[in-house]
């Protein structure tokens, strides 16, 4: 094989490979790492390219005779991506004018979804614990300090019955994120009439809507609703939404619940049934809207918590809707309320006239 041929070679990897000489100068550059560096490499020092004094000990290390060696470094800039350096030794005898082969591999997205798995963790930890240690001590008043008063065994044991409701509703939630995210890569193919899906989430809010005397009432839709999808998934979906309208919203406040077609939405490439949901409430803050999705996420912890939140129903929907391949728009007036707009790719693509 000549030099061409491994040109073309390096070029058609998508990571990017550097060849250095002995005395670690550049002598060959793909076209990764020319994107990743810019022009001009060759013919310089390594350092030139990558400032990182580990990256630089592992070639050096090569360079003088081990096999190979590793390196982890993180980019200056904002993204602050980081790479695995790979480094292996290139015999003189090869007829190629380098010592040593450098190879970069983006882990950034790794050591995310590591993070993010650890984050997680913590999370559930953090939100059992609380209820847990209500239960403890329930259970330390009733064998002692309450042993004897049947008006304080009530209380604590409505308490007790409290936190493990909530723990059970958490529980319920994690099963319930798992499993859409297991099913997230098959797309849904019920055909499923939005109207009857929001009327049985709406029916079973029923009673909650009535107690906490907030009317939820749904328009006539304005055009065929029917989608692709799946219909507990998407039940799921506006239980969740009207369920926080009902939450967050004022006393006496009213949910209206509307459904149209949209022609044109950001990021869908057809048209769309979008089901709105408003109520009136306090309204969420700018800078959280971005990160409603999260798990665990609340902008009033204390707040959601009182009324049993578990921060999961938004990080929920978020998933079925990805699964539909849909969106959630939200819009919020601080002082007014809030409208959670869901919208659904339309079964067929808009006939255009
Ligand atoms: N309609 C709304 N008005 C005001 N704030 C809202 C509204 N919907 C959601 N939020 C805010 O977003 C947070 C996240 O909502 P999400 O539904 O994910 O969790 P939750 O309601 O706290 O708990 P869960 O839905 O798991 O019972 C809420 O805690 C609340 O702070
Ligand atoms: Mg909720």
């Amino acid at each position: 094989m000549n030099e061409e041929d491994l040109v073309v070679i390096l070029n058609a990897l998508t990571e990017p490979v550097l060849l250095v000489n002995s005395d670690r100068q550049i002598t060959l550059a793909n076209r990764a790492a020319t994107e990743l560096f810019g022009e001009g490499l060759e013919g310089r020092n390594l350092v030139h390219a990558i400032r990182h004094p580990d990256a630089l000990d592992s070639v050096d290390e090569v360079l003088h005779g081990k096999a190979d060696s590793e390196a982890i470094i993180s980019m200056a800039g904002p993204l602050r991506e980081t790479y695995k350096v790979s480094v292996i030794r290139l015999d003189d005898d090869r007829g190629i004018d380098a010592n040593a082969i450098v190879g970069l591999r983006d882990i950034s997205h790794v050591l995310e979804a590591e993070q993010m798995r650890s984050d997680f963790v913590a999370n559930v930890s953090h939100e059992l614990r609380s209820p847990l240690s209500a239960l403890s001590g329930g259970i330390e008043t009733l064998q002692g300090a309450a042993r004897n008063d049947p008006d304080a065994q009530l209380r604590f044991l409505d308490i007790m019955e409290r936190e493990a409701a909530r723990m059970n509703r958490l529980i319920d939630d994690l099963l319930s994120l798992s499993s859409v995210e297991v099913n997230e890569r098959i797309r849904p193919s019920e055909r499923v009439n939005l109207e009857s899906v929001v009327e049985s989430a709406i029916a079973a809010l029923e009673t909650q809507s009535k107690a906490s005397k907030k009317p939820i009432r749904l328009q006539p839709p304005d055009c065929d609703c029917t989608v692709l999808g799946d219909n507990d998934e998407l039940t799921q979906v506006f239980h969740n939404l009207i369920d926080n309208a009902l939450k967050y919203s004022r006393e006496n406040g009213e949910v209206g619940i509307s459904i149209s077609q949209r022609d044109r939405v950001t990021g869908m490439s057809r048209s769309a049934i979008a089901v709105a949901v408003t109520d009136q409430g306090d309204g969420i803050p700018a800078e959280h809207v971005p990160r409603l999705t999260e798990r665990f996420y609340r902008v009033d912890t204390s707040r959601s918590r009182d009324q049993g939140g578990t921060g999961l129903g938004l990080a929920i929907v978020k998933h079925i809707l990805n699964r539909h391949r849909g969106k959630l728009i939200v819009e919020s007036e601080s002082g007014v309320g809030s409208t959670f707009t869901v919208c659904l790719p339309m079964e067929k693509p808009a006939q255009k006239t």
